[in-house]
């Protein structure tokens, strides 16, 4: 502050955070990086209970079966945006999201996956040793491990130069998991798919219309979950360690 005016100090500095205008409720205010029109007031928002809390982070689940019902486009965007007000790495966001909602496109790269773990599998080296069985799913069960019938998938991709570029990713698509309940949609990271990139990223990019200048940091499936569950599950304790 100056003659009680605030001055900006360090104008190369600023990440476009908005804390300076956003803790400000005089509106006295106004940074012209992160201008007032996106910046509604919280009024008497309260901030949700811990029980409720608790709860709501407890109970998301990873949906693995899915109504055949596609999520609508407005809806579907809702669910996507909630991901941009995800924290990362000093404000720098740079996320981009590439929505495959076409059936047949997503059988065409769920059986890209399947030959891709099937030549793993043949390397007598796979990636993973959760390959061969999902393989004998696929081929000889009819079920689909890949996307697990998901009508949709969300698909994130970054700058490739960007360093936090997977911090970023997993930061705003955890949002996107823990906001689908609540428009009544579930959701599972797609993790197989994720290892099916990391080796194979030259093939899946151009197919999903992703510029050469970034690169595929993390999907998930998305749908009507077919399923509710009655009870919340426990993990492993808490490990925790007290430094003093
Ligand atoms: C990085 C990551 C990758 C995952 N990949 C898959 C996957 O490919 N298929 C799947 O069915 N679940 C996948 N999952 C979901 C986990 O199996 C799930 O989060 C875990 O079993 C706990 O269950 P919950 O999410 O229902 O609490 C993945 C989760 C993470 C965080």
């Amino acid at each position: 502050m100056e003659n009680e005016i605030p001055v900006v100090v360090a104008p190369d500095a600023c990440i476009r955070c908005g804390h300076c205008s956003a803790i400000c409720d005089q509106d006295a205010l106004v940074n012209i990086l992160c201008p007032p029109e996106g910046q509604p007031l919280l009024e008497t928002f309260p901030v949700l209970g811990a029980e409720d809390a608790e709860r709501f982070l407890r109970s998301r689940r990873s949906i693995r079966c899915y109504k055949k019902k596609p999520i609508p486009r407005e809806e579907l965007t809702r669910l996507v945006n909630i991901a941009r007000f995800a924290p990362t790495a000093s404000n720098t966001q740079s996320i981009a999201y590439h929505v495959v909602d076409n059936k047949d496109l997503l059988a065409q790269i769920v059986e890209s996956v399947i030959v891709w773990m099937e030549k793993e599998i043949e390397s007598g080296q796979p990636f993973h040793n959760s390959l061969p069985g999902h393989v004998l799913a696929y081929r000889e069960r009819g079920v689909e491990p890949i996307f697990r019938g998901a009508p949709q998938l969300v698909v994130a991709t970054a700058p490739k130069n960007l360093r936090t570029k997977r911090d970023n990713t997993v930061f705003s698509l955890a949002y996107m998991e823990l906001f689908a309940p609540s428009l009544g949609l579930g959701s599972c990271w797609a993790g197989l798919f994720e290892m099916y990139i990391k080796a194979e990223r030259e093939h899946i990019e151009p197919l999903l219309s992703v510029s050469p200048d970034r690169e595929i940091t993390g999907a998930v499936m998305v749908g009507y979950p077919v399923h509710t569950y009655a009870r919340l599950v426990d993990r492993d304790p808490l490990n925790i360690h007290w430094l003093d």
